[in-house]
């Protein structure tokens, strides 16, 4: 009846799903256009809005004339702060309500005259038709009082201020004296890093379909946290929760950058109360970079000490990033160096300035995504400095336990992550000289860099129904952003109850189901694996006290420990039987068990046992580029990724999320960068033309091994993989480069202009 059982069967080799690499079950709803996603449903009277945006960076509007945009055939109505129903005010961040998560930002639109970043919304024109609505909106033109604004990043980061942390992400650390030990060290490196804002790109743009009826509220929304999009909406309308509803069961890429509650959806809900009619908002790309945060800029210092022998001495790893004035959350940059290497004295510290612009938002390992560049890139400068192989560096600083905290490393296969990599790429085939290896004109050469992201499980309530027929319905509201997720969790109900995976239905993305989660931290896989285990568990437990009472059950006195749930029923050795009879003899058809963590329990027990385990997952990158000697264009042609990422339940969808992280590594690397104008705070590439992420063309072949053993402390071994693929990608990229040209390149991105022959070499 235990997890153990069903462990001990998969040991003994019964067919599982558990491991295997199925096909996603929403793969032919995708392919075949049926799936809906947020902007594409209909209702009969549907109104479709748009959104003015500031131009300005830090003002008042001084006029909003609605006149010429009202002539346009087919609008309806022009919302700005003199005319748009008021919406209450955004709840501040509290660590006690981490639903306040959702809410970016402490601006409440169309409530006041202050403009508090260029392309800030100002005015929503709600049309009849999209194109009269777009048209309508290049109509309202408001003036402005300009006031002084800071945008310039690079300016204000000197004057940068510490960051607060919180008991999962402390913003500084200081173990033994790191500046004298750095002093005193016989090899060391000192290297000033700088990474460039990045914006969110999903496939799917972000969109609302809004819909009152009376005081009740449907939302059709792409988002990553539907219980906490559902709080945040009922508070802002000031309606029950009850009386809202967020439907997202289709969303195409998330990234973080639908996490939160940004201005889109609000002002979709706040239009269709306004004209009385069911509106969507679809955002333009344009409109997703004005209103949606990316990823903040950097500026970061990483200096190693190391003895002769490559151990490290001193660690020293300093951030400066963003936020806007008006919100946005500061990235914990130096989180992965408080995990990764082993050394006596390291002195880590963020600081963070605030600017008068858009509030940033998470992106895939926010903190842990430009750290790592910075962390790993030092890591193999060092190397070069002691002439010792990367790898053997890395080796010979495998810490035994967590090197800040002192926890007790879970399960940590980072040695065998470089060693497999190793192996399997060939590293050992290549020549250490920096420039000796050449192909015609390109100038080959081979990175590698650690990967690690932290594993979190949070509480998810599951509900799973099991039918007469033995159809087993398991109703959870998680998140399906195109990772699978629906997937692995009808595989491992399948295994749990022991009935096809065909059998298996699983309902997700509908705030009206039991509250998961989101999707981000990494952690909505496991965290929802564990309610469904305790579901299934408590499911099996009631129908075998069905069938314990029933008079002429093989199961009647059975003791439920010796009691295994296979080929669709439960048995006990040889006896037993299918589901259908156990619930057939007992007059039901059908039974049902849920599972409703409660919050502070969980979140108190997980604080206590962060106190001595560590838990992540983490791997190594290796890869290939060349670097065209007289152009300087710089082409990856190899990559392998090794995982330490738990027990892989589905080595398809596993890969292809993994695979994805690397692709954002690489744009991250070598192309994206958000351009704002340090003059007026203006983003001036908010489209795929001029903010470049790869294409087919720009990635190689990625192969992706997996250690694939379980984690003994989380639901299942599992251990979330959303974030860590796309950690040390960049690192990789820049130190193959430095291996083919001798270059260290310390600016991201990467581009040709700074290989180039002929450029100074960097100091
Ligand atoms: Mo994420 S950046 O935890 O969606």
């Amino acid at each position: 009846m235990t997890t153990t059982e069903t462990e001990r069967e998969r040991a003994a080799g019964a067919a599982t799903y558990v491991g295997r690499p199925v096909d996603r079950l929403d793969g032919r709803a995708k392919v075949t256009g049926e799936a809906r996603f947020a902007a594409e449903h209909h209702y009969p009277d549907l109104a479709h809005a748009v959104l003015v945006h500031a131009t300005v960076a830090r003002g008042r509007i001084t006029a909003i004339d609605p006149a010429a945009a009202r002539t346009v055939p087919g609008v309806i109505d022009v919302l700005t702060h003199e005319n748009a129903p008021p919406m209450k005010p955004p709840p501040a961040f509290s660590a006690l309500d981490l639903s306040t998560f959702v809410s970016p930002t402490s601006v409440n639109y169309l409530a006041t005259d202050e403009v508090h970043w260029s392309g800030q919304p100002v005015a929503v024109v709600v049309a009849e038709t999209p194109e009269a609505a777009r048209h309508a909106a290049t109509l309202v033109r408001p003036a402005y009082q300009e006031l002084p604004a800071v945008v310039d990043f690079a300016a204000e980061e000197p004057g940068a201020v510490p960051q607060k942390g919180n008991p999962l992400q402390p913003a500084a650390a200081d173990k033994g004296d790191a500046a004298a030990a750095l002093a005193a060290a016989p090899v060391k490196v000192d290297l000033r890093f700088t990474t460039p804002p990045y914006n969110h790109n999903a496939i799917e743009p972000h969109a609302t379909v809004a819909v009152w009826d009376g005081d009740r509220l449907t939302v059709h929304e792409g988002t990553q946290n539907i219980a906490w999009t559902r709080k945040h909406l009922a508070m802002r309308f000031g309606v029950p929760e009850r009386d809202v509803r967020v439907l997202s069961p289709y969303v195409g890429g998330g990234f973080g950058g639908k996490g939160m509650v940004w201005a889109g959806t609000l002002l979709a809900v706040l239009a269709a109360r306004a004209v009385g009619r069911p509106v969507r908002l679809a955002l333009s790309r344009a409109a997703v970079y004005h209103t949606v945060g990316g990823r903040t800029p950097s500026t970061q210092r990483v200096a190693l000490g190391a003895d002769a022998g490559g151990r490290l001495t001193a660690i020293v790893h300093t951030s400066v990033s963003r936020t806007g004035r008006a919100g946005g959350m500061a990235e914990p940059i130096t989180a992965a160096t408080r995990h990764l290497y082993a050394a006596p004295n390291i002195h880590l510290r963020q600081h963070v300035v605030q600017l008068d612009l858009l509030a940033n938002s998470p992106m895939r390992a926010p903190g842990e995504a430009i750290g790592t560049f910075a962390l790993e890139s030092a890591m193999d400068e060092l190397a070069w400095e002691l002439g010792m192989d990367p790898v053997e560096l890395r080796l010979r600083n495998e810490p035994e336990r967590d090197p800040v905290g002192g926890q007790r490393l879970s399960r940590r296969l980072l040695r065998e992550a470089y060693a497999e990599g190793a192996e399997r790429f060939g590293w050992s085939g290549r020549d250490p000289r920096a420039g000796a290896t050449r192909d015609g004109r390109w100038l080959v050469g081979m990175g590698m860099a650690a990967a690690y992201h932290p594993s979190l499980v949070l509480p998810a309530s599951v509900s799973v129904r099991l039918g007469a027929d033995g159809r087993v319905v398991v109703r959870c509201g998680m998140q399906e952003m195109g990772m699978g997720a629906a997937t692995v969790q009808a595989q491992i109900a399948a295994d749990e109850l022991g009935v096809p995976l065909s059998s298996v239905r699983v309902e997700y993305g509908d705030s009206a189901l039991p509250d998961a989660p989101g999707a981000g931290g990494s952690a909505q896989t496991a965290s929802v694996a564990g309610g469904v285990l305790a579901a299934c568990d408590k499911l099996k437990r009631s129908v075998l006290a069905l069938a314990r009472r029933a008079p002429g059950s093989p199961l009647r006195g059975r003791r439920p420990a010796r009691v295994e749930a296979r080929d669709g029923g439960l048995y006990h050795g040889t006896e037993g039987e299918s589901y259908a009879a156990i619930l057939a003899r007992a007059g039901r058809d059908h039974v049902t068990a849920e599972v409703k963590p409660s919050m502070p329990l969980f979140m108190a027990r997980t604080l206590l046992e962060h106190r001595r385990w560590m838990k992540a997952a983490c791997g190594a990158h290796f890869c290939e580029v060349r670097v065209d000697r007289d152009t300087g264009e710089i082409r990856v042609s190899r990559w392998l990724g090794v995982f330490d990422v738990g027990r892989v339940i589905n080595a398809k969808t596993a890969a292809s999320q993994l695979r994805g992280g690397i692709v954002m590594g690489l744009g991250m690397a070598l192309s994206e960068e958000t351009l704002v104008d340090p003059r007026t705070g203006r983003i001036v590439n908010p489209g795929l033309a001029d903010y470049h992420v790869p294409v087919h063309a720009d990635v190689p072949r990625i192969d992706i091994h997996y250690l694939d053993e379980p984690d003994p402390r989380t639901p299942l071994g599992l251990v979330g993989i959303g974030e860590v693929s796309i950690t040390g990608v960049a690192a990789a990229v820049a130190n193959a480069v430095r291996h083919a040209t001798g270059r260290r390149v310390l600016d991201l991105p990467i581009t040709l202009d700074k290989v180039l022959p002929g450029q100074a070499p960097p100091p």
